[in-house]
């Protein structure tokens, strides 16, 4: 019997195709969150499973799956995946780094620019008719070029975010747990603050950093309040960083200027609070979303999930590995029934 594997959701057909030359496919056709008891189910019987950031799987998603030994994530966020249990069960973990970081870092750039320019805000009111109002007054935002950049996680997209900044001849702040080479710092033209000072200083605050339970709520009500009442806040990172109900008061309150958000805590759920809001600009998590890029992504979880199965050019050895220890531990290959 040749290995099987699951594809969570409808992926470009032509590129998740290439999984056939070694390996049973079985493509949920679904879109969205499956249940738990579903993803169990499903990857109980197959070897490896290709997934996105709508699939949760931990400990009890893998309980019941003994031949299962790798999953490839089609993302370079990996938070949805339990990365300690799945390392531990010796299964091998890949993301998407690197495909990904010049087209998600135009996105972030380009929703910084429609918090601070009210673009969505005033298309709403010109599709409502409402020109007939315009004054020299409409819609007035906030400067770009020339203001200060902060940048919360300096990673590939960061350092991505930062050069694009030059061009706009801003001042770029960052903030990351580490902090970078002084080639790479002066390659980005961006200087190493303290969080608070980051806070303090920006004019665009940008989160690019991966989300970790240490992170939870880093941007809160305190946070914000350090913040420039004139300031944007942007997040591509995930939800779960921003205390939204503690955004919704700033944006309400005046205490923040705009927003630009394409991540949610509860997404695929918004905090009506949110919605409600002029003054913040809502996409649906699309920061990677160029049609080049998310092929590459597909394309490059497919290599990484045929060479984590011991398959193709570079077998035993995938090109993007999130647990380097389960490739030198791995399971012994699955036990066809
Ligand atoms: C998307 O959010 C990703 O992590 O690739
Ligand atoms: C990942 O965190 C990246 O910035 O590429």
């Amino acid at each position: 019997l040749r290995p099987r594997v699951w594809v969570s959701q409808p992926l470009f057909g032509d590129l998740v195709g290439r999984l056939r030359e070694h390996f049973d496919v079985i493509e949920t056709a679904a879109v969205g969150t499956h249940p738990p008891e579903e993803i169990a189910a499903m990857l109980a019987s197959c070897d490896g499973a290709l997934v996105t950031l709508n699939d949760r799987v931990g400990a009890a998603e893998v309980a019941h799956a003994p031949r299962l030994r790798a999953i490839a994530n089609v993302g370079v966020g990996y938070n949805n995946l339990d990365v300690a249990a799945l390392t531990r069960a010796g299964i091998v973990v890949t993301n998407t780094p690197d495909v990904l970081t010049e087209t998600t870092a135009d996105f972030g750039f380009a929703l910084m620019m429609a918090a601070a320019r009210r673009i969505s805000e005033a298309e709403r009111w010109l599709r409502e008719g409402q020109w007939r109002q315009w004054s020299f007054e409409t819609m007035l935002g906030g400067d770009v070029h020339g203001t200060t950049l902060g940048i919360l996680g300096m990673g590939r997209i960061g350092q991505g975010i930062a050069c694009r900044a030059s061009g706009f001849r801003m001042r770029v702040l960052y903030h990351n747990r580490s902090r970078l080479a002084a080639d790479v710092e002066g390659a980005c033209r961006a200087e190493y603050v303290d969080y608070d000072t980051l806070l303090a200083q920006s004019d665009h605050l940008i989160l690019v950093l991966p989300y970790s339970p240490a992170v939870h709520h880093l941007v809160d009500a305190a946070a914000i309040a350090k913040m420039k009442p004139t300031a944007t806040l942007t997040n591509i990172a995930r939800g779960g960083i921003v205390d939204e109900d503690a955004l919704a008061d700033a944006l309400q309150s005046g205490r923040l200027a705009a927003a630009g958000l394409d991540v949610y805590e509860g997404e695929p759920a918004i905090n009506p609070r949110l919605l409600a809001l002029r003054n913040v600009v809502l996409t649906p998590h699309i920061a990677s979303g160029s049609l080049a890029t998310r092929r590459a992504m597909v394309a490059l979880a497919v290599d990484n999930l045929t060479a984590a199965l011991g398959f193709g050019p570079r077998a035993g050895d995938p090109p993007t590995p999130v647990n380097a220890m389960a490739l030198a531990h791995p399971r012994k290959p699955g036990i066809s029934k």
